[in-house]
């Protein structure tokens, strides 16, 4: 079977920053031991992360990269229960947290970055890794979603902290990423109202069509905390799902009201730093910042099972063929992506 393996040889052509690149293999595909499944993988998708990891964040050499991925089960080891060949399936992307809140034990082991991911024809994970992908959705989208979709999943459950939102709570969104999207279009299903920003009129336009209630453009207002007050007559959102990192913290603290929450999901704003002066709203306000790193098994199978209930589609902006991953690391890297990039196996 052919796989795509990191190498510190040669960088990735095209991606800007890139310190490391792929290369196709030939690996033999293996035959499932006690508790494992064999799964020939459909489709995969693409996150920030995975360009952070291009970049030589992580000790990478040699493992098969990405942490999304979907398929089919195409043969059990000796004491699996959960699967049989031809269940469809999506892996978890951190491959020990199987419930509840994260410890020592459940925490580290995440696929495509510590252990062998997804951008393969076919993988041998635990069964306890696999979750059942539900009719509803295609491989594509299923594939989308285990990453983005449980980090925008658990910034509004709250994650192990229970800070979850209601109907009727304002959330505020930051841009047109994968999370992003996801966090929109799930609050939007559990009856929240939200504001989103982002970069141009056409990404507005989308945002609105998603169902958007409020659509900011951040270059046209640098001061969009206050924008997000002055759209909720002074009060500011319950809930800031805040992707951006410290370049976007001090309007994201603005925009949040009075005893509300800011979800601490990632940096794809830019590095930089944070000066104490826009810190202080955030006793003044009495807010609470909590992290937020995808979620359990549990926790997928719980926003897999609303995903379906609500109907609820991924937005997915391109799809290459498995052969053509390259570009897609290109084209997900050229950042003019608007929610998903997609790399399917039977294109
Ligand atoms: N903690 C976790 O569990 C977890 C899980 C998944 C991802 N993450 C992190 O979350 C972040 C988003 O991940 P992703 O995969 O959704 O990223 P992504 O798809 O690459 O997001 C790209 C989009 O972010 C928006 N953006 C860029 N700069 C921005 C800024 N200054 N303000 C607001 N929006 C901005 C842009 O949309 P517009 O042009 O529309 O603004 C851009 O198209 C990353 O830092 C990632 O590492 C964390």
């Amino acid at each position: 079977m052919k796989a795509y393996e990191f190498t510190s040889a040669s960088a990735l052509e095209g991606v800007y920053g890139a310190a490391i690149g792929i290369q196709l293999a030939d690996r033999d595909p293996g035959q499932p031991g006690p508790g494992q499944v064999r799964v020939a993988v459909k489709a995969n998708s693409l996150n920030f992360v995975d360009l952070i990891t291009l970049h030589g964040a992580y000790p990478v050499d040699g493992i098969i990269p990405l942490l999304d991925g979907a398929g089919v089960v195409e043969a059990v080891g000796e004491g699996v229960q959960r699967f049989r060949a031809g269940d469809r399936v999506v892996a978890n992307p951190h491959a020990n947290w199987i419930a509840g809140p994260p410890a020592p034990d459940s925490s580290g082991m995440v696929l495509g970055i510590m252990a062998n991911g997804m951008l393969a024809e076919t993988v041998i994970l635990p069964e306890s890794v696999l979750v059942a992908l539900p009719a509803s959705l295609s491989f594509e989208q299923g594939a989308s979603l285990p990453c983005a979709g449980l980090s925008a999943w658990s910034s509004l459950s709250g994650g192990p902290s229970g800070y979850n939102v209601t109907p009727g709570s304002t959330v505020l969104t930051q841009g047109t990423g994968g999370v992003s999207l996801f966090a929109v279009q799930f609050a939007k299903a559990m009856g929240c109202r939200v504001i989103a920003t982002t970069s141009s009129a056409e990404k507005m336009d989308r945002l609105k069509a998603l169902g958007a209630d409020h659509v900011i453009n951040y270059n046209e207002r640098a001061d969009w905390g206050v924008a997000a007050l002055e759209a909720t007559g002074g009060i500011g959102a319950d809930l800031v799902v805040e992707v951006g990192g410290p370049n976007t913290m001090p309007q994201s603290i603005i925009a949040a009201k009075v005893g509300g929450r800011i979800a601490m999901v990632g940096i794809v704003g830019g590095l930089g730093s944070i000066d104490f002066l826009h810190m202080l709203p955030i006793n003044h306000k009495v807010l609470t910042l909590y992290a937020n790193g995808m979620g359990s098994r549990r926790d997928l199978e719980n926003m897999l099972r609303f995903v379906d209930v609500n109907g609820i589609q991924p937005v997915i902006d391109s799809t290459f063929a498995f052969d053509r991953a390259a570009d897609a690391y290109r084209h997900f890297g050229s950042r003019a992506h608007i929610g998903k990039v997609v790399i399917s196996h039977q294109a």
